[in-house]
């Protein structure tokens, strides 16, 4: 009966808002501004159309309660968000036609998916993305997996990560862009820009999602799903800034993450999610809980039921809740008891609405239907992800110039278990990617080297256990070839999500093997796939050669064998530190000093990481003039330029990321060792020559935030450091 009268009101107060010339309600005019639209459409929702709007269900195949399996009888027409697990554009568009003619305002369903990277096309994991430090192909890639997914029926991605991430043990690592928090906020913005273009409108564009708000990756000991005790400072100037850089470049939503920040989790923390994101960002689209993270209060001890954890997490201002029915369940009553204030309840709808109209749903609420061939792996998709899996790839050991391959090599030994392998090279949050359509390293060795070597295979072993069986071939192999090519690494759900682990080195069985084959007396590379950094001291001193590939994706054939022939020359940096051993985690190259520098370090392996944050060879020479800066004092209303010469002195033409680096050797709050501040990377033929610049903001890139988010220039000097040089100027008042 109750519900009778609303619905009777509600058709009446519909008739007074009526656009008068058309007799459309304003809503549903595209020409009028969309918070006029946005008003009228709330004035005629009900409280139950409305908290439809703040629940997301799940179609597709698995086991969450939630479901609503693959049926669409299942789907009720006023459901406001679908996680959707298919790639069928047309099932998506009747959803949608269900919702449009079916309810009874005709509100678009907002249908998201994780699209990590990519979506049939798979790209390599985003660590392996940053170390290209190459953010236009990082937004290309975004663009072409934003294509991909909107031809299959998708509105919005959960990505990009953006927890910068200093535990390799935490298997998430593999989802963000390393270490550093400058890094992190450059593929921020590339990423935004990649996956919404320029008007989230236009056709091919789909919703950012910047998550997992916030410090999830400080998980206690890197420990998935773990507290984080994170201080105010630490927030502020190492989390906060990729975030707010997403959300400036125009980023739609953001997800909350599950842990816990120093007692209050992130998705029920009113001081990230309300006084930060939205009144000090003004971030006016809306937050997603993660997957649970609603009902997961309980478990954190921070609500006593899901009733009173859907009221904590609704009122620290997560505006949808993902997948676990807290809000569809408990928001109508705790409405009705007057615990969340209708105000609340519109202004959460408010956010959700604006997202789809800027999505243009209202007016295009339907995917074009192409063919699959016309959808997915195009051929110039391939090509970019080929060319952002070898920039991505980092050459960290190359003894003697064993790579790139020559003509010498005859016969090369190709041995290990990623050689053939086309499910883990792919990485964890594959998307929509299908082993058959990867390019394996065995394929793509055999295409680069066919008419010039043989390429002889052997397993040797698998990627754990204690098989020896296979290391009797794998010697054979070995000893007829020239060069022995070791190809070893993690398995898939080895890192991302859930996939912490206590030691990041491989296992033995991975090791004995690499010592067996040493034994041979021939050059010995290693290539290396994993999600994370490695542990490497041991295998380390057994190759000549190693190269990190990390998960490259759909194009791992051709990239990693056009490096190993010299095709490619390898570009990548690493944009996370490979410590000596995992007890040496935490280590990254922005630590602050301690108070007795030479002292206090580990007594059994070296003092500074395997390989720090920047690392990466080539297969060319550069040689890098000294720094030169315009001026030695500035003032803070001045801009400073520093620029450095670097020639290409090899033979082999190459591309060059440059890392500038910022010191600050006295503040008020003490300063890491050194800052990121910019990066740009050229190509530099052989020969030629370029010059890097850097125009230093001092509002920008000397200044710190302190531990309530406020920004601090103080005057002094500062060192600008490049490689191993640097250079010393004054900030004066
Ligand atoms: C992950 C998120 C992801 C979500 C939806 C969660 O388990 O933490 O990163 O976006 O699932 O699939």
């Amino acid at each position: 009966m109750r519900n009778l009268f609303h619905y009777t009101l509600a058709l009446l107060i519909c008739g007074t808002f009526l656009n008068a010339q058309n007799k459309k309600p304003l809503y549903k005019d595209k020409n009028v501004p969309i918070e006029d639209r946005i008003n009228n459409l709330i004035s005629l929702m009900t409280l139950d159309e409305k908290i439809m709007q703040m629940n997301q269900w799940t179609y597709g195949k698995n086991a969450n309660p939630n479901n609503i399996g693959e049926h669409m009888k299942a789907v009720k027409p006023e459901i406001g968000s679908l996680l959707y697990r298919s790639t069928n554009p047309e099932y998506r568009n009747q959803i949608q036609k269900k919702a449009m003619t079916e309810s009874r305002l005709g509100i678009p369903i907002i249908f998201g998916f994780d699209a990590i990277h990519g979506y049939k096309t798979v790209f390599p994991i985003p660590l392996a993305q940053a170390c290209s430090f190459n953010t236009d192909l990082v937004q290309k890639s975004c663009s072409i997996t934003a294509k991909e997914s909107w031809l299959s029926g998708l509105d919005w991605t959960f990505s990009p990560m953006l927890d910068v991430a200093r535990d390799a043990r935490w298997g998430r690592v593999s989802e963000g862009y390393g270490e550093d928090t400058y890094a992190n906020s450059a593929f921020a913005v590339a990423a935004v820009k990649g996956y919404q273009g320029s008007d989230l409108k236009d056709k091919y564009t789909i919703a950012a999602c910047l998550k997992h708000y916030i410090g999830y990756s400080l998980s206690e000991g890197g420990r998935d799903y773990h507290f984080s005790d994170i201080s105010n400072q630490t927030l502020w100037e190492t989390f906060m800034p990729p975030f707010e850089a997403g959300i400036n470049a125009g980023a739609a939503t953001v997800m909350s993450g599950f842990n816990d920040i120093s007692g209050i989790p992130a998705s029920a923390n009113y001081y990230t999610l309300t006084e930060v994101l939205k009144k000090k960002w003004n971030h006016d689209g809306f937050v997603i809980s993660d997957w649970g993270s609603v009902k997961n209060l309980v478990e954190q001890g921070v609500a006593k039921d899901i009733k009173e954890a859907a009221k904590k997490s609704f009122l620290a201002g997560v505006e949808m809740d993902m997948v676990d029915n807290a809000y569809l369940d408990y928001l109508p009553e705790l409405v009705k008891e007057g615990k969340i204030p209708m105000k609340t309840v519109d202004e959460a709808v408010r956010r959700i609405l604006r997202v789809k109209m800027k999505l243009g749903l209202f007016e295009n609420p339907y995917v074009d239907v192409v063919p699959e061939k016309d959808r997915y792996l195009l051929p110039e998709y391939l090509r970019t992800a080929e060319e952002l899996a070898q920039e991505s790839m980092v050459l960290l050991k190359n003894k003697n110039n064993v790579l790139p391959l020559t003509s010498k090599y005859k016969s090369i030994a190709a041995i290990g278990p990623m050689v053939k392998d086309s499910v883990h090279i792919m990485g964890f949050w594959e998307g929509m990617g299908n082993p058959a359509d990867v390019q394996t390293i065995f394929k793509g060795l055999n295409n680069e080297f066919k008419d010039k070597s043989t390429i002889n295979y052997a397993l040797g072993c698998d990627f754990d256990g204690e098989d020896k069986s296979g290391f009797a071939e794998a010697l054979q192999v070995a000893k007829k070839s020239d060069v022995v090519i070791i190809f070893l690494g993690e398995k898939r759900n080895w890192s991302g999500e859930n996939g912490s682990r206590s030691t990041i080195a491989l296992p033995k069985i991975q090791e004995d093997l690499v010592a067996e084959l040493q034994k041979t007396g021939k050059p010995i590379v290693l290539v290396l796939s994993s999600g994370r950094p490695l542990e490497l001291l041991r295998l380390n001193e057994m190759a000549d050669s190693v190269l990190e590939i990390w998960q490259p994706g759909t194009a791992a054939g051709s990239s990693v064998a056009g490096i190993l022939s010299g095709r490619h020359n390898p570009s990548g940096k690493l944009a996370i530190t490979f410590p000596q051993t995992t007890g040496q985690i935490p280590i990254y190259y922005n630590m602050r000093e301690s108070a007795r520098p030479q002292a206090g370090h580990y007594q059994d392996i070296p003092r500074d990481p395997l390989y720090w944050f920047g690392h990466g060879l080539s297969y060319t020479t550069f040689k890098y003039e000294t720094i030169k800066l315009s001026k030695t004092k500035i003032k803070r209303n001045e801009k400073l330029i520093a620029e450095v010469e670097v020639s290409n002195v090899g033979n082999r033409d190459g591309k060059e990321s440059f890392l500038w680096f910022v010191k600050d050797p006295v503040a008020s709050i003490s300063r890491p060792m050194k800052e990121l501040k910019f990066f740009q990377k050229k190509l530099i033929k052989a020969g030629q020559k370029e010059i890097y610049r850097f125009e230093i903001n001092p509002e920008t890139d000397l200044s710190y935030t302190d531990s309530n988010g406020k920004k601090h220039l103080e005057s002094g000097d500062f060192y600008i450091i490049v490689n191993d040089m640097q250079a010393k100027f004054e900030l004066i008042d």
